[in-house]
């Protein structure tokens, strides 16, 4: 048995369009996120992906198109509003106190939450909660023996589950991923997946990624942008045998 706000999208945009001048970075991009899956976007450089992402956040400004989460138009709201309202992206690691224990970062992060669903004027004993929020996300993106280490020198791996860890402490609905697994070295992509696939339970995920064999294996549904619009989407091996997808990653093949 299937209700309409389970059939209904979770996070849906009309017809956006994103404009730098006269170029079109975004044009005709009509979509409708169903909840609990996970999206691969994939698309050569300079096809969209991040600003289309952006778009979807509120960090990039539409010229045309609307944006509705939970269907509530969002299109006009500033980013933090939208995080506010469940739509999660992951920090980027200049947005990490470096200096800062890595157990301090989230714990900053849970505060942030917090304070936001209770006004911070009310007499609260809400210290131990906080902590509680950052000692599980410290476990669920696997640095339990790392709480106390300076955030900065993580390694690169670590500082990206960080990034992530980060966001799902705004107990996001939706979680919005720009190549988490960039600049990651190949023996800790895996461990990555993983983090991916573990946090994607439960939850709308929509993930920008080069990897193919990792968007492949890890994706519900595939999106493919080219020149700014969407090329093509469905399941992998859709995609896969899709040939305008063929096409226009040719000469691009790893
Ligand atoms: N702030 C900006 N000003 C001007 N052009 C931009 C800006 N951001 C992105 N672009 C252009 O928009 C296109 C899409 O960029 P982007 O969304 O970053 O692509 P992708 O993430 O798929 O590699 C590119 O041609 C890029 O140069
Ligand atoms: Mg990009």
């Amino acid at each position: 048995m299937s209700t309409a706000a389970e059939n209904s999208p979770v996070l849906r945009c009309e017809d956006i369009e994103v404009s730098y001048g006269a170029f079109k970075a975004v044009t005709n991009v009509s979509y409708q996120f169903k909840p609990g899956l996970l999206y691969g976007l994939i698309g050569p450089n300079g096809a969209g992906k991040t600003t289309l992402m952006n778009a979807l956040s509120g960090r990039a400004q539409l010229s045309n198109g609307r944006v509705f989460l939970n269907e509530e138009e969002i299109t006009g709201q500033s980013p933090h509003a939208r995080t506010w309202a469940g739509l999660g992206r992951s920090f980027q690691i200049t947005q990490i106190f470096a200096e800062m224990t890595v157990f301090e970062n989230l714990r900053l992060a849970a505060q942030a939450h917090r304070f936001r669903l209770q006004p911070f004027w009310r007499p609260v004993g809400k210290f131990k909660e906080i902590a509680d929020d950052a000692e599980r996300v410290l476990s669920e993106i696997g640095l339990e023996g790392f709480g106390h280490v300076n955030a900065g020198s993580l390694s690169h791996g670590d500082q990206r589950a960080l990034e992530i860890g980060l966001a799902l402490l705004s107990e996001p609905k939706v979680l919005l991923l720009d190549e988490p697994l960039a600049g990651v070295g190949h023996d800790v992509a895996e461990k990555a997946v993983e983090l991916i696939r573990k946090v994607s339970q439960g939850r709308t995920v929509l993930l920008i990624e080069h990897n193919m064999d990792v968007v492949m294996e890890i994706s519900d549904e595939i999106i493919v942008m080219l020149a700014g619009e969407i090329l093509a989407a469905g399941e992998a091996e859709t995609i896969k045998r899709d040939p305008r997808v063929r096409t226009a990653y040719l000469g691009e093949e790893e």
